[in-house]
């Protein structure tokens, strides 16, 4: 895999010292309210792991699974739930958990449909990336690993067409790898 990587962007030990900070802020923003993390399978599945296990704070955990890519490197711009139903929030601090925030549109379609059909106390977003770029829908992160300009990048849960995602650091991907 390490072949198709055109450069690394943060090396695993660069991003596990950026979660100890995150998780520090979160710990103590949360000092009084109990916590329910829904964290966005697949990408966020390394990023979930090591970042809750640094919280030290009691909290829930529900994951849900949403596509928009669909395979390319361009946003498909539907977002599609695989569950019929969203986890049960009323009353709860939700943090969402995201590998990347990108055109905006799956972490609005997730906040929208919780806001419509439960009645969480509050909802923050926690991204591990950031691109910097114009989004298509106005959407914010509470808290967020790294700011990354507008490259396709894999590994540490990120994917291409599914793979690149055990790569243990994150990785910009080589061009001719998805223009092939
Ligand atoms: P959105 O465009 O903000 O809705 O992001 C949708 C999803 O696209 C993210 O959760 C990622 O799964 C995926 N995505 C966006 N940019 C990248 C990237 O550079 N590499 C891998 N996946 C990405
Ligand atoms: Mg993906």
């Amino acid at each position: 895999m390490d072949q198709d990587i055109e450069r690394t962007l943060f090396h695993e030990q660069t991003i596990l010292s950026r979660l100890d900070e995150l998780a520090a802020q979160i710990t103590l923003d949360y000092a009084d309210r109990e916590l329910t993390v829904i964290a966005v399978l697949n990408g966020s599945i390394f990023f979930m792991a090591d970042l809750l296990r640094r919280i030290q704070r009691p909290l829930s955990l529900d994951c849900i699974s949403v596509s928009s890519y669909h395979g390319g490197t361009e946003s498909s711009g539907t977002v599609t739930f695989d569950q019929t139903s969203l986890p049960e929030v009323n009353g709860r601090h939700v943090l969402i958990l995201d590998d990347i925030l990108d055109t905006g549109r799956t972490l609005h379609a997730i906040c929208a449909r919780l806001n419509a059909e439960a009645h969480p106390a509050s909802v923050r977003i926690c991204v591990l990336l950031r691109k910097n770029k114009q989004r298509d829908e106005e959407m914010e992160a509470d808290y967020s690993g790294f700011d990354i300009s507008d490259e396709f990048v894999v590994g540490y849960g990120l994917d291409y067409q599914e793979r690149y995602r055990n790569l243990p650091y994150i990785g910009v991907l080589k061009r001719e790898i998805f223009t092939a």
